[in-house]
């Protein structure tokens, strides 16, 4: 007697609810989406008891005939694809013929729906998979559909949801997804008898952040350049640099309209963050990403979550490109702040007076001290401040840079062994810079300089500032040079595991090109006889091995520009100015000028603010002058 059975059409509609249907939330996203695809312009969703107990979508969509709604309900049931050939280009967000029958194998399923001009709808109730009433309906045009007691027969998978709470917070996390894709969609949520929103469906992208997020969170983001190559179009904003948050919760990423999880994708963020997020943060985004649907595969993962994309690579490429010439763009925002004079009919910082109506900033602006020679500022002043004045020097023994910083920044020829970087970054701008308009109120506990302009209060941390302004000028040099190496004393080698030496095998060009002589030395051992000038490095070995590790880690294709950036990064911070270096008028004068002309200005090269800006507005508010 064989053993093999084929299963009833309900046990395998339950099998397959095990990957479609995980929680409450997944009840929510694929009712949401076959509204969505049935053309809906408002969706009001409900809930009880994290929906567990009940979900209910209602929609103002194409509604379905008897015949059609009856099919629905079947497996591999479908108005969205015919053939093999359409699933290679599949346009809407359903295309199984599953979800239905799935949610309807393991709950209390009844699904009301009438076409537009329809004399009369539909109602079908179904229990468990089994279809026990269909009768004639009087609801409005479009589609409903209830999901009570899920899981009702499947109590093994009942006893894997969380607090209902836990799972109200998944549902909204899922029409919070639903509703950023499609903001000219209305949406409303109910949760137990409570409305949590209600979104009007006009809205564009910015109008759907700030009513879901807040205007907080939409004035600190910046709007993607949109259009990176004829095959692909990116859109949506981005957290400025400096905003970041220590998950992925804020980190949403749009493909065709598809809301989708992508290592791909959140590796092509982080690169092109790359110095404007801290190490272990999370940039906020809002990412769209628009291609031919025949460039997208997107039946590869259960839920409909994942895509794979036939270019991989390119979709990187672009996503970091989009992000880098963004946040440089969102410089001007910041420069903008500082073009309109502090306070207009009275005499400006650039003219150079103090203020006479302050004592306490008189200290640090009165034009007496502003002259006077600052020994203990001399890495400053030769390096950070101005690499210009160091060439120039012409009080050299002013100078205490450490020797290696000097040269790097002094070698006027690219050395032979080291070929101009290609580079990643836009042109640098041949313009002059802008005349910047702000006036220096004092340095707060020898750290933070204090500072007005147009706009109000701002405040720098002089460290992160100094550190950002001397990693651009690092790398301008090295793009524009190469880099200069130094011979190590004593070559040294160190093994690395098979993985990372085969890594190392493809990058040694990189490596090199970046001014590490490294060579191999045998299997899965190397040898480095010379580092990049710059670098201040005890212990070669290790910092290969971290070098390795943050290169790895920020995707397969190291570039020499990053790896030299991510080298400059962990030099600088040794030499910028610490908090406790007292600067005086000039040199933070000199330092914020700096700082403004640099390409990411608000944020030191880990992604640290160096910037903050206390608007008078908000000064008013906090004192309660304006409600
Ligand atoms: N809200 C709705 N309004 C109109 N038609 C609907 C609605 N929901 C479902 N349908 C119809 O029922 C069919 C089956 O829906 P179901 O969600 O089971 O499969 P699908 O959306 O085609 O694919 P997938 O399993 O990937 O979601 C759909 O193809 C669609 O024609
Ligand atoms: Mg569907």
């Amino acid at each position: 007697m064989g053993r093999i059975r084929l299963l009833s059409e309900t046990v395998a509609s339950q099998v397959a609810a095990g990957e479609v249907v995980e929680r409450p939330a997944s009840v929510v996203k694929e009712l949401v989406e076959n509204s969505l695809d049935a053309g809906a312009r408002n969706i009001d969703v409900v809930i009880r008891r994290g929906g567990i107990s009940l979900v209910r979508v209602i929609d103002d969509g194409c509604g379905m005939d008897r015949d059609d709604a009856l099919l629905s309900l079947e497996r591999h049931a479908t108005s969205k694809i015919r053939s093999a050939v359409d699933l290679q280009a599949v346009a809407t967000l359903g295309f199984r013929g599953e979800a239905l029958p799935s949610i309807a194998s393991v709950s209390r399923f009844r699904v009301t729906t009438r076409e537009a001009g329809a004399i009369a709808g539909t109602e079908i109730l179904v229990n468990g998979g089994k279809i026990d009433v269909v009768r004639d309906a009087g609801e409005a045009p479009g589609t409903q559909v209830e999901v009570r007691s899920l899981f009702y027969n499947l109590p093994a998978r009942r006893k894997f949801l969380r607090s209902e709470n836990t799972e109200s917070r998944n549902i909204e996390h899922q029409i919070h997804l639903q509703a950023i894709g499609h903001p000219e969609i209305g949406f409303s949520l109910m949760r137990d008898d409570r409305i949590l929103f209600q979104l009007p469906g006009t809205a564009t992208l910015g109008d759907r952040i700030r009513d879901l997020y807040g205007v907080e969170l939409l004035q600190r983001l910046v709007e993607l350049d949109g259009a990176v190559s004829p095959k692909i179009r990116i859109s949506g904003f981005i957290g400025q640099a400096g905003l970041s948050r220590q998950n992925r919760s804020q980190q949403l990423v749009f493909v065709n309209g598809r809301a989708i999880e992508s290592t791909l994708i959140t590796g092509a963020l982080r690169e092109g963050y790359h110095t404007a997020l801290m190490k272990g943060q999370y940039a906020v985004t809002f990412l769209f990403v628009e291609l031919d649907p025949g460039a997208v595969d997107v039946n590869v993962h259960p839920a409909k979550r994942e895509v794979r994309f036939r270019d991989p690579n390119g979709v990187r490429e672009a996503v970091v490109r989009c992000i880098q010439q963004t946040l440089q763009s969102a410089r001007s925002d910041w420069q903008e702040k500082f073009r309109a004079p502090v306070r207009p009919g009275q005499s400006d910082a650039v003219s150079g007076k103090a203020a006479p109506d302050l004592t306490l900033r008189s200290e640090v602006t009165a034009p007496e001290t502003r002259d006077r020679e600052l020994p203990h500022l001399s890495v400053v002043a030769g390096v950070g401040l101005s690499a210009v004045a160091l060439a120039k020097a012409d009080n050299p023994s002013r100078v205490q840079a450490p020797q290696i910083i000097k040269q790097a920044l002094r070698s006027p020829e690219r050395p032979v062994d080291a070929p101009a970087v290609p580079s990643l970054q836009p042109q640098r701008r041949d313009t002059k810079p802008a005349q910047h308009q702000f006036e220096i109120i004092g340095v707060l506990s020898k750290l933070y300089v204090l500072m007005e302009n147009a706009n109000g209060l701002v405040l720098v941390d002089q460290h992160a500032a100094h550190e950002r302004v001397l990693f651009e000028e690092l790398r301008r040099r090295m793009e524009q040079q190469g880099v200069p190496t130094q011979k190590l004393l004593l070559p040294q080698t160190f093994d690395v595991p098979p993985r990372d030496a085969d890594w190392l095998e493809h990058n040694l060009s990189v490596l090199q090109r970046m001014g590490i002589g490294i060579e191999t030395f045998g299997p899965n051992t190397f040898k480095i006889d010379s580092l990049p000038s710059f670098l201040d490095v005890s212990d070669p070995a290790q910092f290969m091995r971290k070098v390795i590790d943050d290169l790895k880690s920020a995707g397969h294709s190291a570039s020499a520009m990053r790896l030299g950036e991510e080298m400059i990064a962990t030099s600088v911070c040794r030499h910028a100015v610490k908090a406790n270096d007292p600067l005086r008028y000039p040199e933070v004068e000199k330092l914020i000028r700096d700082l403004l002309d640099c390409d990411l200005p608000y944020c030191c090269p880990h992604g640290r603010p160096t910037m903050i800006q206390i608007s008078l507005a908000e000064l008013e508010k906090k004192f309660g002058r304006k409600v």
